[in-house]
């Protein structure tokens, strides 16, 4: 139900209990993704991501910022690792970078040191008893295969890459089974395709209503396809992908705005979990969806995955705008009042409880791990003491894992909680002018000081019980 009561703020107003526990066996970790924190991307073999060429056109990132250096943890993962074992993390979930493994995307372009360096991050993880999660796609496309151009563009709208992701990500777990129990195919599909071929604000800066419409289409038909494949190949992987997935409510009460929310929810949530439960497009938008649809493609897209990541960071409130008509749903910016972090995101921590619930009675209960979910604050660039106070961040974590551990009692099989995220990074458009990172990044010396907030969740991970409220 996209309906429903109000949302609260905060833990005590969401009447989440003061002492509030995990069971045992639920996990806690982090992550990260490879263009964020890399660096080294002319290292070793590695190709061009659509990362690398839209950060160098001007005024497309702020500050024209890169991730050609990012946090340099292409050479220090170790160090990395270190920080996330010393905080009694269970799980790194990290991704791998297309384009080190076939530089141009296709296999015969496969690069052995792209391979090495993913097994050198896992076997440290394993060495470290931290669970490692790659995620095989977080939005650093080999360039060669954005260039590749079908009937609606290249790269996501060209339905040649369905093909092209399932022959990489075969390679991945066949080099990586013997040592992983997880592996993750997507990050985020509704926010790499909105904003990167619709909106154009991401790589690879497209704006056409039926490139978006078709990489929609080819990213779903692509989940199915690849499960599939690496599932009779390695029975035993654990899979899932990983979903955005906002509590989308509407603004007002009357019928208008309710079907503004269903609208929304159906485009970003609906149009790619609804493929992969249900085998269909919600009705909202299945008929635009027809065009780029052949013939057997929605029993394909189906799939059995035995975890859904979601990413969950603001709920998004709609209302209906009598002027556009009921196709152009309004998503409105948080009301007046509101609590925001640097992101000018709403906090709100019962959006995720209410969330998880919609995972829970519509779509069968499903394993879950909250894979991302963080916050930004503005941080200086350089400190100089042992730890970075940030009782903000504190204050988020601690509100939102309230709404985890609530949503545990309420009976949604919810297994885990990764923050976003270990280090400061590249955040995308944004450059490096926000910090989400437990840890700080000097990226003039490339110094790591852990925040509050790294001692907070290690201490929360060690006890599994939320203290305080
Ligand atoms: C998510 C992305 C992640 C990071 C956070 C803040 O949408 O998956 O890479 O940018 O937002």
């Amino acid at each position: 139900m996209v309906a429903g009561a109000k949302l609260d703020g905060g833990r005590a107003a969401a009447n989440i209990a003061a002492m509030a526990s995990f069971p045992p066996d639920f996990l806690f970790g982090v992550s990260t993704a490879a263009y964020q924190i890399e660096g080294a991307m002319q290292e070793d073999g590695r190709g061009r991501s659509i990362w690398d060429v839209f950060s160098r056109l001007s005024g497309k990132v702020e500050n024209d910022d890169t991730g050609d250096t990012a946090c340099d943890h292409y050479h220090r993962w170790a160090g990395d690792l270190d920080l996330i074992a010393q905080a009694n993390l269970d799980v790194y979930r990290f991704s791998i970078a297309w384009p080190r493994l076939f530089p141009n995307g296709r296999l015969p372009s496969r690069n052995e040191a792209g391979f090495d360096f993913y097994d050198r991050l896992v076997d440290g993880c394993l060495a470290r008893e931290i669970s490692p999660w790659p995620c095989l796609y977080h939005w650093d496309l080999p360039q060669a295969l954005q260039d590749h151009e079908g009937p609606f563009g290249g790269g996501w709208s060209d339905r040649d890459i369905v093909g092209r992701f399932t022959d990489y990500a075969l390679a991945a777990a066949e080099r990586l089974s013997d040592r992983i129990e997880h592996l993750f195919l997507f990050n985020e599909p509704s926010v790499f395709t909105t904003l990167g071929y619709l909106g154009g604000m991401h790589a690879p800066g497209v704006k056409s209503i039926q490139a978006y419409r078709a990489a929609v289409h080819h990213v779903n038909l692509t989940t199915g396809q690849t499960l599939a494949a690496i599932r009779s190949e390695h029975p035993k992987l654990l899979l899932g992908t990983v979903l955005n997935l906002p509590f989308v409510e509407p603004a007002g009460d009357g019928d208008a705005d309710e079907a503004a929310a269903r609208k929304v929810e159906a485009q970003s949530n609906g149009a790619f979990i609804d493929p992969l439960f249900f085998g269909r497009y919600p009705e909202e938008i299945e008929q635009s969806m027809a065009p780029y649809v052949e013939e057997g493609d929605m029993e394909r897209c189906k799939g059995a995955i035995d975890a859904l990541g979601i990413n969950y960071y603001a709920r998004q409130r709609v209302a209906a705008d009598p002027k556009l008509g009921p196709d152009r749903p309004k998503r409105l910016a948080p009301p007046a009042g509101a609590r925001l972090t640097d992101m000018g995101w709403e906090i709100l921590g019962d959006g995720l409880r209410r969330q998880l619930l919609v995972l829970k009675e519509r779509y069968g209960n499903p394993t879950v791990y909250v894979t991302e979910n963080g916050a930004a604050f503005p941080e200086p660039e350089t400190v100089t003491g042992a730890e970075l106070s940030d009782p903000e961040r504190v204050a988020f974590f601690d509100e939102y894992l309230g709404a985890c551990a609530q949503a545990v009692e309420e009976g949604c099989n919810l297994k885990g909680y990764l923050a976003w995220s270990l280090l400061d990074n590249f955040e995308w458009a944004h450059g490096y002018a926000k910090r989400f990172g437990l840890v700080h990044v000097d990226y003039r010396t490339q110094k790591r000081t852990p925040k509050a907030s790294y001692a907070w969740l290690a201490d929360l991970s060690r006890t599994k019980t939320l203290a305080g409220g």
